[in-house]
């Protein structure tokens, strides 16, 4: 759609998003005129200091309230660039759509909560909210949903949807250290935050997964329907049992059909040490998509940082440029269905158990009989009688003391292998409590 009038795009936030954005803007304009048909300008700016560096790269108008800018009349396409999910960036959104501007946001926290309002709202205005940056940063995931894929039903979406958490269970693999060794060296290296609870405990790859489910399977975005799990429970001796079982540790996002309903969970997971998703390391994410035509596709790429996010905005206010605008969430709001928490209990899959088994003659058989009597079949059985370098294990060796044992299921129902798990403890043959975390057939 070629036009003589530029589109006229206000941008509230010039952090680390919003200076890759200006810089963008800036260096590719001639381009983007070209590919979009129409000049892009930036006709309005907002953050809260005008000291900071992203201030100084431009000098369009400066706004110092949000919401004046998202209804400015100066402006076509609201760019929400703050991030939070209430308060200003919730405010100004709302405020855009209202006045019928097109939004285009990186802030997967407010869509995962208020996505499927928003979502209305835009509809209501005839104006597009596109969020490609909200779900794993440089990766065109939502372009892939939103459009490529749309003539699959799809069965499953997974992914590893967090830099910093990836980072540390990669440190620590490699390394053989503890996480709060390798979180304190992340944080020292800027990897992590001061605060790192919405990265290691889950909240952030939570709220993508709330994303993936709403396009792949026409569900509401609903952040509490996401059953989240955190990584600070993994220890060296976790790493050492699952290589030796041909295994890597991933905080895995996964949203699938299940004959109950969307399952939508992330948590620490053991994957096969030959898949694709197995050798993405360090800050990398990956997602992948499995869909009854397409089979599975899998994108991997630079999950955050500046250049890479601002590459997904610019695509977003580029396609709004080209007049390329849809629905946010590919089907009206109204018709998105409800999604119930995951109850976990109904999750069916093989699991990874860690115990630390007293070493006492019938110790392992009353441990074998408490799994029998749920019908869960084990693939194996290790027992260390040495361990002395592997920390979580204990000081195994004497007798009576603690002795790591490790088990593999066959695919069980999770809510059986609990009450195995909670008979074990109660017969007294363990330490501490059980290690458990579920294996992903990819
Ligand atoms: N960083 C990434 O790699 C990445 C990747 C994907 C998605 N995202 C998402 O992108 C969004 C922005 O992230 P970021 O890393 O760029 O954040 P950031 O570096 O902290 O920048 C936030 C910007 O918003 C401004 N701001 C905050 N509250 C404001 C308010 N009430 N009024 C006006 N301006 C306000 C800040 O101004 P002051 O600096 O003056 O306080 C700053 O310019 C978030 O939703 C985030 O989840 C980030």
């Amino acid at each position: 759609m070629k036009s003589d009038k530029p589109l006229r795009v206000g941008i509230a936030g010039l952090g680390t998003v919003g200076s890759g954005l200006l810089a963008l803007l800036s260096q590719h304009s001639g381009a983007i005129a070209e590919k979009g048909g129409r000049q892009v300008s930036i006709a309005g700016v907002c953050a809260r200091s005008r000291k900071k560096p992203g201030a100084k790269l431009t000098k369009a108008p400066w706004f110092d309230d949000p919401i004046a800018l998202a209804v400015s009349a100066d402006i076509d396409v609201f760019v929400e660039l703050m991030g939070g999910d209430k308060g200003p960036a919730l405010e100004s959104v709302k405020a855009a759509l209202g006045a019928g501007k097109h939004v285009v946001t990186a802030n997967k926290a407010l869509l995962a909560r208020h996505g499927a309002e928003l979502a209305a709202l835009a509809e209501k205005s005839g104006v597009t909210l596109s969020f490609e940056a909200a779900v794993a940063g440089g990766i065109p995931i939502v372009k892939a949903l939103r459009e490529s894929l749309l003539g699959n039903s799809i069965s499953r979406v997974y992914g590893i949807l967090n830099g910093t958490s990836n980072y540390i269970l990669t440190r620590m693999q490699r390394e053989g250290l503890p996480f709060a060794e390798v979180l304190a060296e992340a944080q020292a290296l800027g990897y992590a935050e001061a605060d790192p609870t919405f990265d290691v405990d889950g909240q952030d790859a939570g709220h993508k997964l709330a994303l993936l489910a709403a396009l792949a399977f026409g569900v509401r975005p609903n952040f509490n329907a996401v059953h989240l799990e955190g990584i600070r429970g993994i220890t060296p001796a976790d790493f050492r049992a699952a290589d030796e079982l041909g295994y890597r540790i991933k905080l895995l996002a996964v949203a699938a059909r299940t004959p109950g309903g969307i399952e939508a969970r992330v948590s620490p997971t053991m994957i096969p040490r030959s898949s694709a998703l197995a050798s993405v390391d360090g800050v990398l994410n990956c997602v992948a998509v499995e869909a009854d035509f397409v089979g599975q596709i899998i994108l991997a790429g630079p999950g955050a940082g500046s250049r890479p996010t601002a590459s997904s905005v610019a695509s977003d206010i580029i396609d709004i440029a080209r007049g390329h605008t849809g629905l946010p969430f590919i089907l009206p709001a109204a018709k998105l269905e409800s999604q119930k928490p995951a109850g976990m209990c109904t999750h069916e899959g093989g699991f990874y158990i860690r115990l630390s088994v007293y070493d006492r003659p019938g110790a392992i058989a009353a441990i074998a009989t408490r799994v029998a009597e749920q019908n869960i079949s084990l693939e194996s059985v290790v027992q260390k009688r040495e361990a002395p370098d592997l920390p979580g294990f204990g000081r195994p060796g004497k007798e009576g003391e603690p002795t790591p044992v490790v088990m593999i299921t066959h695919r069980t129902r999770e809510n059986l292998l609990r009450f195995a798990l909670d008979a074990i403890v109660k017969d007294g043959h363990v330490a501490g409590t059980p290690q458990m975390i579920r294996i992903e057939a990819l």
